[in-house]
């Protein structure tokens, strides 16, 4: 798909044979006496897309979180192409190639769907080049370009979903981050967001996907973990995991820390 171009461009080769992309460490993430996340490791490859399932308050958005920097772990390394993001400033983290779509979509109502695209581009310098992938995107999701000069405010929650992911994706990321992408769609609407997550994969874009929807992000990604209580409890492919009986007692947070990997 030419409309998207991330930093990845295109597959390079299988995980396995290089350095991961995004390396984390023993993250821990305190708030006062609550810990959300506890000593967590887990590795994105170049090209794969991995998703993290848990119920409310697992952790999943304090991983996210401390991997763009903008909460400051009690401990641990988060380490993106070879470098460390934890302590740099948001804007660096972006520039580098770590793009993030909060929790709850949030447009800038008031501005038209192309004016909440432009903003995605403004750390870029090749405006031109960002104006041509913006025009990109409306042929390739029409759904978008119809809505050109729209409010983002008026979109339904799916378009709405679709416009702060190609927002995001117009800072050319290397690795996107997504917080609950299918929160309170409907199934339908949620089948065009993941066909747009796997085409965003095909250009070459890492993907990390968090989701309490534990078969959307089953399908879409090449591994999965189970957070709860800010721990992985299970990890595993779409074939392992799914309708294993351990998945689930994973997921509700039944299984001994570490238990079934
Ligand atoms: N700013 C904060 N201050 C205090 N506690 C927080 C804060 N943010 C999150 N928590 C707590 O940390 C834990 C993990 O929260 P987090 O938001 O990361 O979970 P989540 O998996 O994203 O949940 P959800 O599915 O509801 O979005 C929860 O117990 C939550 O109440
Ligand atoms: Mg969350």
């Amino acid at each position: 798909m030419t409309a998207i171009a991330g930093q990845g461009g295109g597959r390079q080769g299988s995980a396995e044979t290089l350095a991961p992309l995004l390396s984390i460490r023993g993250l821990t993430v305190r708030y006062g006496p609550i810990t959300a996340l506890d000593g967590l490791s887990l590795d994105v490859g170049a090209g794969q897309v991995i998703s993290i399932v848990g119920p409310n308050g697992a952790g999943k958005s304090s991983l996210l979180a401390a991997i763009a920097g903008t909460v400051k772990p009690a401990g641990g390394q988060v380490t993106f192409k070879g470098q460390p993001t934890i302590g740099q400033p948001l804007e660096q983290t972006v520039r580098r190639g770590i793009a993030l779509v909060p929790e709850g979509r949030h447009v800038l109502a008031s501005l038209t769907v192309l004016e909440n695209l432009r903003l995605g581009a403004t750390i870029r310098r090749d405006t031109a080049e960002a104006a041509r992938e913006i025009e990109g995107f409306f042929k390739t999701f029409p759904i978008l370009g119809e809505r050109r000069n729209k409010s983002a405010g008026r979109l339904s929650g799916g378009e709405q979903q679709m416009l702060v992911i190609a927002r995001a994706l117009l800072s050319k990321p290397t690795l996107l981050m997504l917080d609950e992408p299918s929160l309170g769609l409907a199934p339908k609407i949620t089948d065009q967001i993941y066909a747009m997550l796997a085409s965003i994969r095909e250009a070459g874009v890492s993907i990390l996907v968090v989701e309490q929807n534990a078969a959307r992000a089953l399908r879409v990604a090449d591994r999965t973990y189970v957070l709860n209580g800010g721990i992985i409890r299970m990890s595993g492919t779409e074939a392992e995991l799914s309708g294993n009986p351990d998945f689930e007692a994973a997921y509700f947070g039944l299984a001994p820390r570490g238990g079934a990997q």
